[in-house]
């Protein structure tokens, strides 16, 4: 099949990759969880490890298949996320941050079942910036983040691209049909620091991820 061509593009890369929707629990049998399927970030570690990298992908539950050559690092939460995202962050060349991490979480999660009552409220708290604090200590890596959106695609993307210090946004209007969540196809913009732009037509995830593969190998 065309789209598992090998290449040289990353070969003696290290990339990390993260996926899926954290999962933010609330007691032993509940979270707060998001639309996330994990595919996009599937697929682009995928290419990643077609194009010669040492591909590490931390990746939140999902129902998919670990692409072939990967290594494999499951996480549930967003502060288990970073933990393992800083712990390889020295070694490697690339973060490319394509899970959807829940903004927050609850402030105390029970220990026990919580049983069912009339009326009931869940304190929520901040979780880390992920990105961000990749970005305040970047040293040799290139950071690439994602963002969906529903509106100003690309004005609150070039906020991200400067609040984050990112090398690459893939930002993607997910109001568009066929983009976004839970489906094969998207339709993304790259946004670089400064002014430029890169508008991709509506392709296959598989197509968008090695279109993302020589972007990160370009920088
Ligand atoms: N991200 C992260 N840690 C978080 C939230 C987001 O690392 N706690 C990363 C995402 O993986 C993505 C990028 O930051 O690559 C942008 O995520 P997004 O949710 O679009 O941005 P936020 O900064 O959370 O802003 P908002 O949700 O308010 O638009
Ligand atoms: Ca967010």
């Amino acid at each position: 099949q065309f789209h598992l061509m090998k290449t040289d593009l990353l070969k003696g890369k290290t990339v990390v990759v993260t996926a899926g929707g954290t999962q933010e629990a609330i007691d032993p049998v509940r979270f707060i969880g998001n639309k996330s399927s994990g595919k996009m970030g599937y697929a682009i570690a995928e290419q990643a490890a077609l194009a010669g990298a040492r591909t590490i992908l931390v990746s939140a539950p999902t129902h998919l298949e670990v692409p072939y050559g990967v290594e494999f690092v499951p996480v549930q939460s967003a502060c288990d996320m970073q933990k393992q995202v800083e712990a390889v962050y020295e070694e490697c060349d690339a973060v490319i941050m394509a899970a959807a991490v829940a903004d927050f979480r609850v402030a105390e999660a029970a220990e026990r079942k919580i049983k069912k009552m009339e009326h009931m409220s869940l304190e929520l708290v901040k979780n880390p910036d992920i990105l961000k604090g990749l970005g305040e200590k970047k040293t040799h890596q290139k950071l690439i983040g994602f963002a969906a959106e529903t509106n100003d695609v690309i004005e609150y993307g070039r906020a991200k691209v400067r609040n984050k210090n990112l090398d690459m946004l893939v930002a993607n209007d997910v109001s568009k049909e066929n983009a976004g969540f839970n489906v094969d196809t998207n339709e993304v913009t790259f946004i670089y620091p400064g002014e430029q732009i890169t508008n991709l037509p509506l392709m296959s995830k598989q197509d968008v991820a090695k279109r993302i593969i020589a972007a990160v190998a370009e920088l």
